[in-house]
């Protein structure tokens, strides 16, 4: 009896602290990119897109309709950084705008980016990738598509964060959180390190979403 009790509190506890927060990078080196492309969530989980140069946005579509927002699609709007991004060190890399998109369910999100042809241009990326080409089709098929059509009703599905502590994950989530870091890149590849990596992260991650959640009164937008 005592032994079951320990167990599923081991396991309550174990399931209280697995959310994870990944980060991506919109716009790394001034680029038309988002930094990882593919990110593995679960439900639970947030990703924070950190934007760090020009004006990009973060806008979700179909898998089959890149560059077009799918009903009820997810918007940051557009997020402009002013000054120059190629400044060094980068004045504004302290205070960046991060738009957290919690995840709810394991279902693929595409992401693209609707500025101008950013789309076509390969700004896209995909969260729970169902296959381990589908970045890759729908960047193909983004590049085809005629228009970049924003989503309409202004910032949807997520709201936006001041990233005070720079752009570096291991600051932004707090000690431990390069694990979290380090789960993009794991589960850019294949499924197998993915668990591991995780489970790695989930104490640095949730310590990082509280660290988020605590500066947040403070943010001025
Ligand atoms: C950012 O881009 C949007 C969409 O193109 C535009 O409406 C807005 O004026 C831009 N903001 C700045 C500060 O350039």
């Amino acid at each position: 009896m005592l032994f079951s009790n320990i167990v599923y509190t081991a396991l309550a506890q174990s399931m209280t602290v697995s959310a994870a927060t990944m980060m991506v990078t919109v716009a790394a080196n001034n680029k038309f990119q988002f930094t990882p492309n593919s990110v593995t969530a679960q439900p639970g989980d947030m990703v924070a897109f950190n934007f760090v140069a020009q004006n990009h946005s973060v806008a979700s579509s179909t898998a089959n309709k890149p560059c077009q927002p799918e009903q009820n699609a997810v918007f940051s709007d557009f997020q402009p950084i002013p000054g120059n991004p190629n400044a060094s060190p980068n004045v504004n890399a302290a205070n960046t705008p991060m738009f957290m998109v919690p995840i709810t369910d394991a279902q693929p999100m595409y992401i693209y980016c609707s500025q101008a042809q950013h789309c076509q241009q390969g700004m896209v990326m995909v969260i729970n990738p169902p296959s381990a080409n589908a970045v890759s089709q729908y960047a193909n098929k983004a590049a085809q598509a005629n228009n970049n059509v924003s989503p309409r009703g202004g910032m949807s599905g997520g709201s936006v964060t001041n990233n005070k502590a720079g752009t570096n994950p291991r600051n932004v989530l707090g000690g431990n959180a390069g694990d979290a870091a380090g789960t993009q890149t794991t589960a850019k590849g294949k499924g197998k390190g993915k668990a591991k990596a995780k489970a790695g992260a989930n104490a640095g991650a949730a310590a990082g979403v509280a660290a988020l959640l605590g500066g947040k009164g403070k943010n001025k937008h």
